[in-house]
């Protein structure tokens, strides 16, 4: 049974036990079925074909590319390296537009080949890049816009494509959180030139570490295949520049394991968002996301906004609260790309025009959910967020008075490196 936090003084913050031994994190991952995995492990082993394109991983590229209805899954060691790989062979170069308020691997996979990641504000409601402010950002320089399907709510595509059209740009989708999502009948994955999936361990589905690029491109298939594997075009010969984005077997094993607990995993997923709903309906100031109005939502995500001038605690007294509980909740995406480094530095006018990515940015925090989180979690985990509102005043004057035990804003460390 976790302790009862019925009063300030049960807070972990000033004194009682945690509400959890130990940690609950946002992404724990979800495991399918071990024993298919460790078949598959021993399969590997037998066939002494650990990675360089072996079976698991060409079932798993037809299984992806079946399961979102699109012409090619290229798989890849991880999203990063994928986005970094589709961004070179769409042939975009000088400034690409994408959001600000994203994980900063998706900035990060431009400026690696030095290409201007030029930010655009979000729609506050739904976190998604803004398409209505995407054409004044274009320039004579512009050749792409990368949308996220930030959540797994697919962007805005007929908005985005049809100024791509326009102005002669291509354009790329991060993809990272939405494997399953859909608008309509469409799954994301055929969406633009390309998709980029993450399979990371904290996805909705998982290859430990692992990626995909999608597209209904045969050239572009073709081209991702070459990059992906140093170029060679054969045993000997190489036909373009290359890199090693390459997915290994028991990568690939694990993925087809979690493919075939899909279900499974958005069943515990829908689940988890409820109970977070229902524990958390009537709170002042705080806003779930909801995301009922999306195809086929995969649900992996349980977002809260905070919003500091109506709830009775800021959304980071709030975050304190629950750390101190062993409830991890995470800012997903503060601060926003643009003030990190080497953004912030490159251009530090950018949070001007960014007035709903600061907004969002301030107020989000990503609770514990997926198949780590049970019934009894988030109704221990609501209890808490209730009561913390409840006494907001009470509080905030205690933490003005006491040193902090778990702060979260870790001291920010400069790196002196000149990586623009
Ligand atoms: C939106 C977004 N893009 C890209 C990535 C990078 O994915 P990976 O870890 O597979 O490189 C992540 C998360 O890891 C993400 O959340």
């Amino acid at each position: 049974m976790s302790p009862l936090k019925e009063r300030v003084e049960d807070l972990a913050l000033f004194g009682g036990p945690p509400a959890f031994p130990s940690q609950k994190h946002v992404g724990s991952p979800n495991i399918g079925d071990r024993r298919r995995l460790l078949q598959r492990m021993e399969d590997i082993l037998d066939r002494r074909w650990l990675t360089n394109g072996g079976p698991y991983v060409q079932e798993f590229e037809t299984r992806v590319a079946g399961l979102l209805g699109v012409k090619h899954c290229v798989a890849m060691c991880n999203a990063t390296v994928g986005l970094e790989i589709a961004i070179r062979a769409l042939g975009m170069t000088g400034e690409v537009i994408l959001p600000s308020f994203t994980f900063v691997a998706t900035a990060h996979a431009l400026q690696w080949q030095r290409i201007r990641p030029v930010f655009c504000d979000v729609d506050p409601l739904t976190h998604l890049i803004d398409p209505a402010k995407i054409e004044a950002l274009i320039t004579p320089e512009t050749t792409g816009i990368l949308g996220v399907h930030l959540w797994g709510r697919p962007c805005d595509t007929q908005a985005i494509e049809a100024i791509a059209r326009r102005r002669g740009l291509k354009v790329l989708y991060d993809a990272a959180h939405a494997f399953g999502c859909g608008r309509g009948a469409r799954k994301v994955g055929g969406f633009g030139d390309a998709e980029a999936f993450s399979f990371h361990a904290t996805k909705f589905v998982n290859t430990f570490e692992g990626g995909a690029i999608t597209t209904n491109d045969d050239d572009l298939a073709a081209r991702l295949r070459l990059m992906k594997n140093f170029g060679f075009v054969g045993y000997d010969d190489v036909g373009y520049i290359g890199t090693n984005g390459k997915m290994t077997e028991i990568a690939a094993a694990m993925g087809l394991t979690s493919l075939e607990s899909l279900s499974q995993f958005v069943a515990v997923n829908r689940r988890n968002h409820r109970l977070y709903r229902e524990s958390l309906a009537g709170l002042p100031g705080i806003r779930l996301l909801d995301f009922d109005d999306v195809a086929d939502h995969n649900f992996q995500y349980v977002v809260l906004e905070v919003d500091g001038g109506k709830a009775a605690l800021h959304r980071d007294e709030l975050a304190q609260v629950l750390w101190s509980e062993n409830i991890v909740a995470r800012r997903y995406f503060f601060p926003g790309c643009h003030r990190m480094e080497p953004y912030r530095s490159l251009d530090p006018g950018a949070a001007e025009r960014l007035p709903a990515t600061t907004e969002v940015a301030a107020r989000v925090l990503s609770l514990p959910t997926n198949t780590g989180v049970d019934p009894h979690d988030i109704e221990v985990i609501g209890r808490v967020v209730r009561m913390a509102l409840s006494q907001g005043e009470r509080i905030r004057r205690r933490l003005a008075e006491t040193t902090p035990k778990t702060p979260i804003v870790v001291p920010h460390r400069k790196i002196e490196v000149d990586l623009a």
